[in-house]
């Protein structure tokens, strides 16, 4: 779905109140419609949003288009990216969410699977009391936002993943493997596709190692 349902936004909103978060991160922002709620509700209690998307139309009609319907990722679709790169929906972001004065966002442009974010010792993307994952729906990158940023969630947070449902094969399991790898129970949905994972213990020691990391467009 390109973006949540009333009702997601609805629950996503309880669930970060119920855990008083304050620093939450969302990957795969598109044009800032759920990030808006995020904000929203952080505001309430002084939080802040971290925001990594490449806010590039490549990474959205590629990786969340046709990437999902083919098994691998052919030289064509290198070079559809590139064409893409400079298009963006960022205007659109910015009016979602409020405007570029807006306190309490930081953006990242950039793909979650880019190994110099990975790698960042920016204070702002070292812990978080929330991670929503709504960006790569392929298995690896699911996968891979689940270990290496659900992965930075304290003892207590929540992961929270969009698009859990058949719809989304790759996002299912990817799900089902991380929780199986750290033990932690994913609670799937019952209406649309919001699945929710409580974070018990510290993560960080924890979870499958990495096996794929997506190119950068
Ligand atoms: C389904 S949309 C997100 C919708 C948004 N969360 C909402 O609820 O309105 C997916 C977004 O993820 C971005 N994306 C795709 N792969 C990504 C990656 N590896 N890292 C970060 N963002 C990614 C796409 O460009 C797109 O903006």
């Amino acid at each position: 779905m390109i973006t949540t349902t009333g009702f997601e936004k609805g629950e996503i909103a309880r669930h970060l109140r119920d855990i008083g978060a304050r620093r939450v991160l969302e990957i795969g922002a598109f044009k800032g419609e759920t990030t808006r709620v995020l904000v929203d509700t952080l505001a309430e209690a002084g939080g802040s949003v971290v925001v990594i998307d490449p806010m590039s139309w490549s990474s959205e009609i590629v990786r969340n288009g046709i990437v999902r319907h083919t098994a691998r990722f052919p030289r064509v679709l290198t070079t559809i990216e590139r064409l893409l790169h400079r298009a963006s929906y960022e205007p659109a972001f910015w009016q979602n969410v409020g405007g570029r004065e807006r306190a309490g966002i930081h953006l990242y442009r950039s793909l979650s699977s880019d190994p110099r974010l990975l790698a960042s010792s920016d204070p702002v993307l070292q812990s978080f009391d929330a991670v929503f994952v709504d960006g790569d729906h392929s298995y690896a990158g699911a996968l891979l936002d689940l270990e290496r940023w659900g992965g930075r969630v304290r003892d207590g947070g929540l992961v929270l993943v969009h698009d859990a449902t058949p719809r989304f094969p790759g996002v299912v399991r990817a799900v089902e493997d991380w929780s199986r790898s750290t033990g932690l129970e994913a609670v799937w949905p019952t209406r649309d596709s919001l699945c929710v994972i409580r974070v018990r213990g510290a993560l960080a020691e924890r979870g499958l190692p990495v096996t794929h990391v997506n190119h950068a467009p």
